[in-house]
């Protein structure tokens, strides 16, 4: 596909799916080989072919919608941020939760892909915190709209190149080598729980102490659907609870009750 008529098939289904072209701009070229493959298994041509089909086959918008899924993650992804939740975040909100006699800190990560992210944040408080806050337990939903994504993240095996960001001693305690992969190990698998959840139609029905929503709806969404799905973030934070955005992402415009803990890092708190 040539990328002039890959640019103008995407500016034309990406707002349909209330997703937005800049955030897909740099990944283009990977949604493009999945619509290739689709084209060929459709037995389609060209993607001016693609778009007559889908005028004539409204289901295939939902097909559209998984293509463009992009599951790019890796361990301790923004390291700074990372360091921030170890030195300022989690300790202010494991002794926030031991003022309120509460043993438990939620936390949601959202979009969670193979799995990097939510394990990223079960090694950091195992291996650094969990020694200061003894009765305080960690627990982390992770959600994403992956079927894949989620079985992978379940069985947790990662090739070097996903750790490489991560210090070199949890490497070696947080994890089982095989001959090509490292798994992680059971007890940083414990406090995680994976579902398969679409941001857009369902979220838990608990509430939250800290929430990872990074490189999802503040980088693809359009500006209707991140401000609806900051809504209803907010609305599922504990007061005083913490929500990570990626790095250059930014908010949507408007009043939702958070105030920057380090813009910077993009670490809001209810207020
Ligand atoms: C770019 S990855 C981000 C992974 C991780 N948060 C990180 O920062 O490394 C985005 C993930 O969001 C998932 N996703 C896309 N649309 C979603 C939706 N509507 N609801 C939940 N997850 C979604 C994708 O499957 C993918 O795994």
């Amino acid at each position: 596909m040539k990328d002039v008529e890959g640019v103008q098939f995407l500016q034309w289904c990406l707002p349909r799916l209330r997703l937005r072209w800049p955030g897909y701009r740099k990944v283009r070229r990977q949604v493009y080989k999945r619509i290739q493959r689709r084209l060929e298994t459709l037995r389609l041509s060209t993607v001016a072919d693609y778009r007559r089909y889908l005028e004539s086959h409204p289901e295939e918008w939902t097909v559209l919608d998984s293509l463009c899924w992009i599951s790019i993650s890796r361990f301790y992804r923004d390291k700074a941020v990372f360091e921030f939740l170890e030195q300022e975040v989690l300790p202010s909100l494991a002794r926030q939760s031991l003022a309120e006699d509460e043993s438990v800190l939620r936390c949601w990560s959202i979009g969670s892909a193979g799995g990097e992210e939510p394990y990223s944040l079960s090694l950091l408080w195992k291996l650094k915190l969990h020694a200061q806050f003894l009765t305080v337990r960690l627990v982390i939903l992770a959600t994403d709209i992956d079927e894949q994504a989620i079985a992978r993240a379940r069985r947790g095996y990662y090739s070097s190149g996903c750790l490489k960001d991560l210090p070199e001693e949890w490497r070696t305690q947080g994890f089982d080598r095989t001959a090509e992969e490292f798994q992680i190990k059971p007890e940083y698998r414990e406090p995680v729980t994976f579902l398969v959840q679409d941001i857009r139609e369902a979220v838990p029905t608990e509430t939250f102490h800290l929430i990872l929503c990074r490189y999802l709806p503040f980088t693809y969404f359009d500006a209707s659907l991140q401000d609806k799905t900051l809504r209803c973030l907010v609305g599922m934070m504990r007061t005083g609870g913490a929500l990570v955005i990626g790095k250059g992402e930014t908010l949507p415009p408007g009043e939702f009750g958070l105030i920057p803990w380090s813009e910077e890092e993009g670490v809001y708190r209810r207020a």
